[in-house]
This record gives structure tokens, C-alpha cells and sequence, in this order.
């Protein structure tokens, strides 16, 4: 089996990062949401896992992937994705890794403030673009290297306040849809958590939700609210900005 790159994302950071990953090291990417469970792995020269920070910590489908993966001998490396700082989310995965990265990537939390603007989402890309080509040289030479923005008060921050966000923010209460919804299915067909069904042409959310923020930031209409605070918020995914980073 090729050396594999397993990842989890909501609005395309942490793909986009698991794919630049793979052309350098010619590994193949696996969205663990496609999965049922992690496949058996049989003498791999390496494994990563790629995936977005949430409150200074992992994904839950992240952590449960990350808990029942068995690596065997690989060398394993994990790389986060966040708005500015991951506290402590590398050092609690439920897996050995001998190598850990973070990368500061455009922020999708769009609940909490708007997206950044344009320049920042440029700077930001470019510059993950450059870490990236280091820490793939780093993996393919099997360095052992933790190089995680933690930020500061990571224990507090990846201790209660990810707990609390674990129990508490994690709700689809506050989802709405408006007279914008066309009924197009798409906020439904890509939750990863299967949580969305079209019901009279309006999306109803049940109540598991990994908060991806995925279906509030694809929408193509702009029909999707979390409460009052995105009413007037700009919406972010990363691929608008993936042309012209290429060109
Ligand atoms: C629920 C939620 C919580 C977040 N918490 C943090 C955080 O604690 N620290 C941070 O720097 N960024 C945080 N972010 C920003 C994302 O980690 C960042 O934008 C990430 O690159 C998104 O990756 P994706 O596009 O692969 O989903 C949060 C985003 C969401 C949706
Ligand atoms: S993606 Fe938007 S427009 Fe399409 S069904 Fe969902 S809410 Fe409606
Ligand atoms: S309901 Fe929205 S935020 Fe929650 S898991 Fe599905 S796409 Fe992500």
C-alpha cells in the first residue's frame, strides 16, 4: 500500500494542505469522512493526518480516527491547520507522532468574527505554501520535528475551554435558513456529518454537527445564518482563492 495522508476539512484549508503535501511526497490523500473506520495498514513507510483546529483542539471524527488508526511502524506526522494558534491539540491526539506542524491558514470561523480580508487570506496561503515545501522535505527525510504554534495559556485553552466547546457550542440550534435557499441540496449532499436533510426543498439540521462550518460558508446562496451574528459576515472557503494562487 502507498504511504497515505488521511485528512478531515471543512472548508478546504486542510485539504488543500494534505494535497500539496502528497505532490511533494507522492503520497495518496484519503478524506477520513469517507470511511468507515481506518483501513488496515500493512508496513507503510509513513502516514500523515491533516485536520483544522477547533478551540485548541482536534475535530471529534479527527481524535476517533486518530484513536483507532494503527500505524504499525510508520514514521507518523501530523499537521494542523488553524486561524493563528493550536495550543496544545498536537501533544492530545490519541496517536503517537513523530512530527508535528502547524500552519496558519485563513480563519472559517465565521460565528466568532468575519473571515480575514483578502490581502491576509494572499499573505497567509503564500506563505503555508513555503512551510509546506519545508516540512515535506522534513517528512520524506523522516526528521523528527514539532514545530506547532501553541500560542499563549495553550493548557487553559486546550484544557476547559476545548472541553466547554465540546459540550456546549456544538449545537445546530442556532442554524436558520432564508427565503435565499433555492432548494439546490448542496448544504445537505456534503455534510460530513450527514446531518442535513432536505425536507420540502429546506435543509433541517438534526444534532450531530462537528461544527465544520461547511454548510454556512458553501452555500451558493447565502441562505444559511448561525443566529444573528453572520447575518452581515462574509462567507470563506478556500477554493476562489486557489486559481489565482496558481497563477
Ligand atoms: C469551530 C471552529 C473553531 C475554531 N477554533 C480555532 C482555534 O482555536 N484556533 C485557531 O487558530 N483557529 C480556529 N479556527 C479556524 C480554523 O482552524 C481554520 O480556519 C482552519 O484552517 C479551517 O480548516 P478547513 O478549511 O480545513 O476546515 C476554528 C474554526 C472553527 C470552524
Ligand atoms: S446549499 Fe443553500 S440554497 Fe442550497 S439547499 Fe442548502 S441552504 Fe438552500
Ligand atoms: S451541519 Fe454544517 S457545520 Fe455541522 S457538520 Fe454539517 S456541514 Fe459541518
Amino acid at each position: 500500500m502507498e504511504p497515505m495522508i488521511f485528512y478531515f476539512s471543512g472548508t478546504g484549508n486542510s485539504r488543500w494542505v494534505a494535497q500539496q503535501i502528497a505532490a511533494l511526497t507522492g503520497d495518496t490523500v484519503q478524506d477520513i469522512t469517507a470511511l468507515k473506520a481506518p483501513p488496515a495498514l500493512a508496513g507503510e513507510q509513513r502516514v500523515g493526518l491533516v485536520f483544522p483546529i477547533y478551540a485548541w483542539g482536534a475535530p471529534e471524527p479527527v481524535r476517533a480516527f486518530a484513536k483507532a488508526l494503527r500505524p504499525g511502524g510508520a514514521f507518523t506526522f501530523g499537521v494542523c491547520t488553524c486561524g493563528s494558534e493550536a495550543g496544545l491539540a498536537m501533544k492530545k491526539l490519541p496517536l503517537p507522532l513523530d512530527s508535528c506542524y502547524s500552519l496558519v491558514m485563513p480563519n472559517n470561523y465565521i460565528i466568532g468574527s468575519e473571515p480575514d480580508d483578502p490581502d491576509t487570506i494572499r499573505r497567509k496561503l503564500r506563505t503555508a505554501r513555503e512551510e509546506i515545501a519545508r516540512l515535506a522535505g522534513e517528512v520524506l527525510a523522516g526528521q523528527k520535528v514539532y514545530r506547532v504554534t501553541e500560542g499563549a495559556k495553550a493548557g487553559l485553552k486546550s484544557g476547559p475551554v476545548h472541553w466547554g466547546f465540546e459540550h456546549f457550542a456544538r449545537t445546530t440550534r442556532p442554524f436558520q435558513v432564508t427565503d435565499a435557499c433555492n432548494g439546490c441540496g448542496r448544504c445537505a449532499q456534503h455534510c460530513p456529518a450527514g446531518t442535513i436533510t432536505l425536507t420540502e426543498g429546506k435543509p433541517i439540521w438534526g444534532k450531530q454537527c462537528y461544527q465544520c462550518r461547511r454548510c454556512i460558508n458553501e452555500c451558493p446562496q447565502q441562505a444559511i445564518q448561525y443566529g444573528d451574528a453572520t447575518r452581515n459576515r462574509k462567507r470563506y472557503t478556500i477554493d476562489p482563492w486557489l486559481k489565482e494562487l496558481e497563477d
